[in-house]
């Protein structure tokens, strides 16, 4: 392995810390490394060829009110490269104004989700919340062979270099980026066209908007969307001629908003609502569905069957889960995180847009999230999902499932005790002929070796085990969201000695 150290972070953690999401698996780094010719056991596939890539929050600094939570910490994304049968790796911090901002003050200067706003040091900042850092921590994908980072509350999308991941900038979108709102994690890239589907939320009305940038980077469509009022929406869906939005019923209670509190609440009386609209349509072209009260955090993928659209995603028995009192205080305060607690299922939404019926039924029995499909059927049909399941209690993935929506088989890999994934995608193998003719890729935190490795399994059969197995320089903090570029989305990534150097885009 060939190890270089780019850069390291200012980081005023204490050495004693005691908090569970910045100790033991969720131990932040704060080096960054260039690593090329990694260690490979196993086979490492030729025709396995383009970049997995990793965020998640890697804090540096303790919570300026000493209330961490899991998702206060700054952007921290992860590469690996597969080429001509080799790996490389590189992590960076993304440079958000707020990380460089506590960087230069050695300190949190933003308040934290869980912590009082009214008190936040700084008065400026991003999020629907307001007063928060946009910490670019959330979700990553790659568009137009720029990798982009964002952040649950909204915020600006940070331009990366896919294989270096140098941070390049902000998305400008030639001017017309909404940098009042920003935008939500989870946009959306429809591989037929090249265009990206976003959208916002915030505590004004309409309360959100959704736009669609084309594959030139122009912003080409940018709408309201009406609401009822502040909602906390997290993903979305789309089909070839609809976006799928939602307003589910779990968001901040109206009174309390209106003197500056934010507690979210989870009103089982009220639908989930599901609106689609036509890719380019407005406000008053939403047609909205009622389904059954619950929160859902992820879609998978939507797609048109006839008068139907089907929407799959992971439906939450417990959006709210009660505390019982039981398990360590960091446990009870973070039983939202836990996958087991929330009751997670994969299931079916299918909406009629003649009747405005729709109908709903549970895919699996097993409690499963983070789902990723072969990002090549983004919009239309899929049949297989990749996702992970929890560690009861907490926000740590302990294996990988392969669903089959269609017969409803199900293919798992456990990691063993003391092993945690990351959000797992599907790598199609070069000239794949099939959707699941390639790899699932993650990364994984092994607390009984004190490492990291990249995992590399046939998409085929998982349950086999990983293909190949590469060392990563240190153990990385447990992660989430993650995403795929095939070699031929990077501008430059076949003639490139090195990719980085081709990659000054
Ligand atoms: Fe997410």
């Amino acid at each position: 392995m060939d190890l270089e150290i780019l850069g390291r972070a200012l980081t005023t953690l204490p050495a004693d810390d005691d908090h569970p999401y910045r100790t033991g698996p969720w131990r932040p780094q704060h080096t960054e490394h260039r690593a090329d010719d990694l260690e490979v056991i196993g086979d490492l596939p030729a025709d396995l060829d383009g970049v997995y890539i990793r965020n998640t929050e890697n804090p540096v600094h303790p919570a300026q009110q000493g209330r961490y939570h899991p998702f206060d910490g700054d952007g921290m994304v992860h590469v690996v490269g597969f080429r001509d049968g080799k790996a490389f790796y590189r992590n960076r911090f993304v440079k958000t104004d707020g990380f460089l901002a506590e960087q230069d003050a050695g300190r949190a200067l933003w308040a934290g989700i869980a912590e009082n706003p009214a008190k936040s040091e700084r008065t400026d900042g991003w999020g629907a919340r307001g007063r928060m850092k946009d910490a670019s921590s959330t979700d990553v994908t790659v568009h137009n062979g720029v990798a982009l980072t964002s952040f649950w509350q909204c915020g600006d999308l940070y331009r990366l270099d896919p294989a270096s991941l140098e941070t390049l900038g902000k998305a400008e979108w030639c001017g017309d980026f909404p940098s009042g709102l920003g935008v939500s994690a989870h946009p959306k890239v429809d591989p037929r066209t090249g265009e990206m589907l976003f959208f916002n939320y915030g505590t004004d009305a309409p309360y959100m908007h959704y736009g669609v940038v084309d594959a030139s980077d122009k912003l080409v469509h940018y709408t309201d969307i009406e609401l009822p009022g502040a909602r906390l929406p997290h993903d979305m869906a789309f089909t070839e001629n609809y976006a799928i939005l939602n307003d589910c019923p779990l968001f901040w209670i109206p009174e309390a908003l209106a003197v500056g509190k934010y507690v979210s609440r989870f009103h089982p009386d009220l639908p989930m609502r599901l609106g689609v609209v036509p890719r380019r349509g407005n406000s008053a072209d939403v047609m909205w569905f009622d389904a059954a009260p619950t929160y859902v955090l992820h879609w998978t993928n939507a797609y048109e069957d006839g008068d139907e659209i089907v929407l799959e995603g992971f439906h939450q028995e417990t959006p709210e889960p009660e505390d019982t009192g039981n398990g360590s205080l960091y446990e009870r305060m973070f039983r939202f995180l836990a996958l087991d607690r929330m009751g997670t299922h994969l299931h079916r939404w299918r909406l009629n847009l003649r009747t405005g019926q729709v109908r709903e039924e549970r895919l699996s029995e097993r409690i499963t999230e983070f789902g990723m499909i072969n990002s090549g059927h983004l919009g239309v049909p899929h049949r297989y999902t990749y996702a992970a399941t929890g560690l009861p209690g907490w926000f740590l993935f302990d294996g990988l499932v392969k669903h089959d929506t269609v017969t409803g088989a199900e293919e798992h890999f456990a990691l063993g005790e003391g092993v945690f994934a990351s959000e797992t995608v599907m790598a199609p193998r070069i000239g794949s002929t099939g959707e699941d003719d390639g790899y699932l890729v993650t990364m994984t935190v092994d607390m009984n070796r004190d490492l990291s490795e990249c995992l590399v399994f046939d998409a085929t059969r998982l349950a086999d085990g990983p293909l190949a197995r590469i060392r990563l320089p240190e153990r990385i903090s447990s992660g989430t969201h993650s995403t795929w570029a095939a070699g031929s989305a990077i501008p430059g990534w076949r003639d490139a000695d090195r990719a980085e150097d081709a990659l000054r885009l």
